[in-house]
């Protein structure tokens, strides 16, 4: 059945860095989606065309419709275990992390959990994710399922890791790339599941495994290659203990063959010059974690110097849940603004946006698939409140622009602010 949604729309074209001609709004839109899931038509109200006038109309009001968010860095099994105080990256992953994961050695458990996990990506608002799942293949296995049941696309991939960390979340070099290559032939492509060849990070992978975790991703070009890369100034010591002949942490993936234009390295704060021209050669992806950097005390990082012309860095943006202290990719452009202000950037609400959705859709290679309000992109789009409850209320009686409007959203809003979900068409989330 085709619907036609009315509301104001926000879509974007392109960075809004770029100019504002890239930025698509309609304070009357409309989002016609077809019976295939996709969007046949979106544009201003007063335009839709008249074949579409019979359509059912699901009219949002004064709310936001904008694509679906997009998460590009999020641990599965890390989904219940928010908040677990660690003093840092290290103690966080071997005091709680490690022993939380091990229970998706379990295919019943991993099996509940990934509803519950969808669940919550959902009731924020966030319809397309890059996850890592745990070292069992089983775990993978649960969330590509899980998603394919709910029509959503989803990255994610089993996690390799052969040291440092107890033997219950341990693989071996042979049996985890043997597990990911048979996940990557039961699940890469098929319907919206990609795999994401996921190396955890350097400190837990021997040479070895990350020898053939690039030998993998050379086999496999369309797959994406997800780690994590200077997050915290303990690892990176460790990192260089351990790789005493590689010239920086970068370079330590750089060996292995595993950057490129597929690759996300969630973290990416403290990188020196020469790691910075490696990533922005290479098209390398660094995933901006903000609330997971500022609850575990990693750093903060420095948006304003990654992009700097003559070697940008491509950015996105994360949750890292469950590093990350919230789900809501609102909250997240909140705490990344923040962030760019304490680093002598201006992160705009408008662009913080533009990163959670086609930003976000760019560094997963889903661009012109998802991350728009375009025809032909799949219908994953979120409605938001930007009065809801009394606090953004009173908030938004000010807001004289969008981005004044958008600000409050990003800055106080959270799942509260999420009125629906939809993918591919069809609603999967509601608050009311
Ligand atoms: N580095 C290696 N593993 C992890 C993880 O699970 N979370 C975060 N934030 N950093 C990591
Ligand atoms: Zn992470």
């Amino acid at each position: 059945m085709t619907e036609l949604h009315l509301a104001r729309t926000l879509s974007f074209d392109d960075d809004p860095a770029t100019g504002a001609a890239a930025v698509v709004y309609h304070e009357r839109g409309a989002v016609v989606v077809g019976d295939d899931g996709r969007i046949a038509w979106a544009g201003s109200a007063a335009t839709v065309p008249v074949r579409w006038s019979a359509a059912l109309r699901v009219d949002h009001g004064e709310r936001l419709l904008l694509p679906g968010f997009v998460d590009t860095h999020v641990h599965f099994p890390q989904w219940r275990m928010l908040a677990a105080p660690g003093r840092d990256l290290l103690d966080w992953l071997e005091r709680f992390t490690f022993r939380e994961e091990a229970r998706y050695a379990d295919r019943m458990h991993a099996e509940i959990a990934a509803e519950s996990f969808l669940d919550r990506l959902l009731a924020n608002g966030t319809t397309c994710a890059a996850a890592y799942s745990s070292s069992h293949a089983v775990a993978a296995e649960a969330l590509f399922s899980a998603a394919a049941g709910r029509g959503m696309a989803i990255a994610t991939g089993k996690t390799l890791m052969d040291r440092a960390c107890p033997e219950e979340v341990r693989d071996d070099p042979e049996k985890g790339i043997a597990e990911s290559a048979a996940l990557i032939a039961r699940w890469h492509g098929r319907d919206r599941a990609i795999y994401a060849i996921t190396p955890r990070f350097a400190v837990t992978s021997t040479e070895t495994q990350l020898r053939l975790a690039g030998e993998l991703l050379r086999a496999h070009p369309t797959c994406l290659m997800q780690t994590h890369l200077s997050e915290s100034v303990r690892e990176i010591e460790t990192v260089r203990a351990l790789f005493p002949r590689a010239a920086s942490y970068t370079d330590v993936y750089d060996r292995f063959g595993l950057l490129g234009p597929r690759s996300l390295f969630g973290h990416s704060i403290h990188l020196d010059e020469a790691e910075l021209r490696r990533l922005s050669a290479t098209g390398s992806v660094a995933v901006h974690c903000p609330t997971s950097n500022l609850f575990l005390g990693s750093g903060l990082f420095d948006l304003k110097r990654l992009e700097a012309s003559g070697r940008p860095v491509r950015v996105s943006l994360a949750t890292d849940v469950g590093g990350g202290t919230s789900w809501s990719m609102l909250a997240t452009c909140g705490r990344a603004i923040e962030i760019a202000r304490l680093t002598g950037g201006d992160l705009t609400a408008t662009r913080a946006l533009y990163l959670a959705t086609l930003g976000g859709a760019r560094a997963l290679g889903l661009d012109g698939e998802i991350g728009r309000l375009t025809p032909g992109c799949f219908a994953d789009f979120v409605v938001l409140d930007p009065r809801a409850g009394e606090v953004l209320a009173d908030r938004d009686d000010l807001s004289e622009t969008l981005e004044d409007r958008l600000f409050a959203l990003a800055v106080l809003g959270d799942d509260r602010a999420v009125t629906g979900t939809w993918v591919a068409g069809r609603r999967h989330h509601s608050r009311i």
